[in-house]
C-alpha cells in the first residue's frame, strides 16, 4: 500500500510566526458546538478525513492497521506512531496490548468496527465544531469479506446524523489498477449498493449534487490517464459533484501534460492537492505565499475548478516504514498546524481538509493521542507534548472551522 506522506517536498525556506487561533493548552470547549451543519454545500466548510480502519487484529481478514505483519502487536511489529488516547472509549471497544506505560499498565487500542467508537468520534468532531467526516473507501474495501468495513460506514452514517455533522465516501485508488479491474463499473456498483447511505441527509452535496472524492489520481499510476478519463466522466454522468485528490504538483502536469493525467485534473469538479510532507514548519509560509496562493487558489479559480486545501499537524511513519526518520519535533508544539490554518482560512478555498483525523500510521491524528509522559517505554512512539490538551488539536480545527464559515458567511 503506497503511503500518502512524504509524496514531494520542497526546499527549506523562512520562518514566519502567525498568531491568531487557540494556543496549544488552550481549556476544552466549555459549551456545545453541536448544531446541525447545512449538508446542501460545502463553502465554508472544515471536513477530517476519518480512516476508520483501525480493527482488532485478527478480525475481519486482518484488515487491522494496528500491525505491520504480525496478526497481534508486538514490539517491532506495530504499524502505529501514535496511540489514541482511550479516555471514554466504551471499554468493550478496547483491548490490551503488550506494550507498557510508565505506570506499568497495559496501552490500549479500539476496533473500530464497535458502534461506540464511531459514535464518541463524530461526537467529538461535534463537540469541537467540526464539519464531519471523508471515510476513506480503499479499493479492497469494496466487497470486503464480511463486510467489516461497509458496517463502519453505516455506523459513520447513524452517528453523522445523530450528532448534525456531514459525511462523504472518498474512494481512495491505492489497491486500484486498470490492468486487473473496470474500476469505473466497481465504482457504480458500489454506489447503487450504497444508495441509502448516499440519500442520508446527513451525506453532503454541493451544486445540487451528493459528493464524490476519488484520491491519488496521478498518484497511483496503476491506474491510466484513459482511465481516469472513464472514472471521473462516468462519474459525473451519474449525477456526483466529483473531487479528486491529486499530487501537490498538479499544475505543472496539467501545463506540461508530462504523463497525460493533466487531462483528468481539468475534468474535475474540484481539485485537492495532497500537501502532505510538501512541507514543513521552517519553509510552510513561503510555499502558502507562493505554489499555494497562485495554483491552488488563483490557477484553479482560472480554470473554474472549485479547489480545497489540505492541512496537517505534522507527521512520523516510522514504526510503519523504519526507513523512514523518528521526526518527534515535526509538530513544533502545534506551531506547524497553527500556521496552516491561518494560511488556509486566507486563501478561502470551497472547504479545508483535515488531514487526518485518526491517522496514528503516519502519525497526523489530530484526536486524542497519549502524552509523553504517558508513552509506553517498551517502543518508540510519538507523543503529545506534556502541556498540551488531549483535544489542542481538535481545538485548533475548530476555530478554523469557525474562521473559514465566518469568511464565507
Ligand atoms: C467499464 O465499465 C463501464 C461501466 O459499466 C463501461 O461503460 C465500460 O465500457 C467498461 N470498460 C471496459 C474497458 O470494459
Ligand atoms: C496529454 O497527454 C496525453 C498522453 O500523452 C495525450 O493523449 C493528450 O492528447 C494530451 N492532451 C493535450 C491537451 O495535449
Amino acid at each position: 500500500m503506497q503511503s500518502r506522506f512524504f509524496l514531494s517536498a520542497i526546499g527549506a525556506l523562512v520562518l514566519q510566526s502567525i498568531q491568531g487561533l487557540a494556543a496549544p493548552g488552550s481549556h476544552p470547549k466549555q459549551q456545545s458546538r453541536a448544531t446541525a451543519i447545512d449538508t446542501s454545500t460545502l463553502n465554508g466548510k472544515f471536513f477530517v478525513g476519518y480512516q476508520a480502519w483501525f480493527r482488532k487484529p485478527g478480525e475481519d481478514n486482518g484488515n487491522s492497521h494496528w500491525t505491520t505483519d504480525r496478526p497481534s502487536p508486538e514490539v517491532g511489529h506495530v504499524g502505529v506512531d501514535t496511540i489514541p488516547d482511550v479516555t471514554g472509549y466504551p471499554q468493550e471497544c478496547l483491548f490490551d496490548t503488550p506494550f507498557i506505560k510508565p505506570d506499568g499498565s497495559a496501552a490500549q487500542f479500539y476496533t473500530n468496527d464497535c458502534e461506540g467508537v464511531v459514535d464518541l468520534h463524530f461526537k467529538m468532531m461535534a463537540d469541537h465544531g467540526i464539519s464531519g467526516a471523508f471515510l476513506q473507501r480503499f479499493y479492497g474495501y469494496i466487497n470486503e469479506a464480511n463486510g467489516g468495513w461497509d458496517k463502519i460506514l453505516r455506523f459513520s452514517k447513524t452517528a453523522a446524523e445523530k450528532y448534525g455533522r456531514g459525511f462523504v465516501i472518498e474512494y481512495d485508488l491505492n489497491g486500484a489498477a486498470t490492468s486487473s479491474s473496470n474500476i469505473t463499473a466497481t465504482y457504480l456498483a458500489d454506489l447503487a449498493a450504497l444508495s441509502d447511505i448516499i440519500s442520508s441527509s446527513a451525506y453532503m452535496r454541493h451544486n445540487g449534487k451528493p459528493v464524490i472524492e476519488i484520491w491519488g489520481m496521478g498518484i497511483v499510476t496503476s491506474v491510466t490517464p484513459a482511465d481516469g478519463i472513464a472514472i471521473v466522466t462516468a462519474l459525473k454522468r451519474a449525477g456526483y459533484y466529483v473531487i479528486l485528490g491529486v499530487q501537490q504538483a498538479w499544475h505543472a502536469e496539467l501545463v506540461e501534460n508530462q504523463t497525460g493525467y493533466g487531462d483528468v485534473f481539468k475534468l474535475a469538479d474540484m481539485l485537492q492537492p495532497w500537501t502532505v510532507g510538501s512541507y514543513d514548519n521552517d519553509n510552510y509560509q513561503d510555499f502558502h505565499d507562493g505554489r499555494q496562493a497562485a495554483e491552488d487558489k488563483n490557477a484553479l479559480a482560472e480554470l473554474g475548478i472549485d479547489s480545497s486545501i489540505v492541512v496537517w499537524p505534522g507527521g512520523d511513519n516510522h514504526n510503519s516504514n523504519p526507513s523512514s526518520p523518528f521526526n518527534p519535533d515535526s509538530r513544533a508544539h502545534g506551531d506547524f498546524y497553527r500556521k496552516q490554518l491561518v494560511g488556509a482560512v486566507d486563501l478561502k478555498p470551497t472547504f479545508i481538509f483535515g488531514a487526518m483525523f485518526d491517522e496514528n500510521n503516519e502519525g497526523t491524528a489530530i484526536y486524542p493521542i497519549l502524552h509523553n509522559k504517558d508513552l509506553p517505554t517498551n517502543q518508540q512512539f510519538l507523543g503529545l507534548d506534556d502541556d498540551m490538551a488531549a483535544d489542542a488539536y481538535l481545538t485548533m480545527a475548530g476555530d478554523a472551522a469557525d474562521k473559514i464559515a465566518a469568511a464565507w458567511a
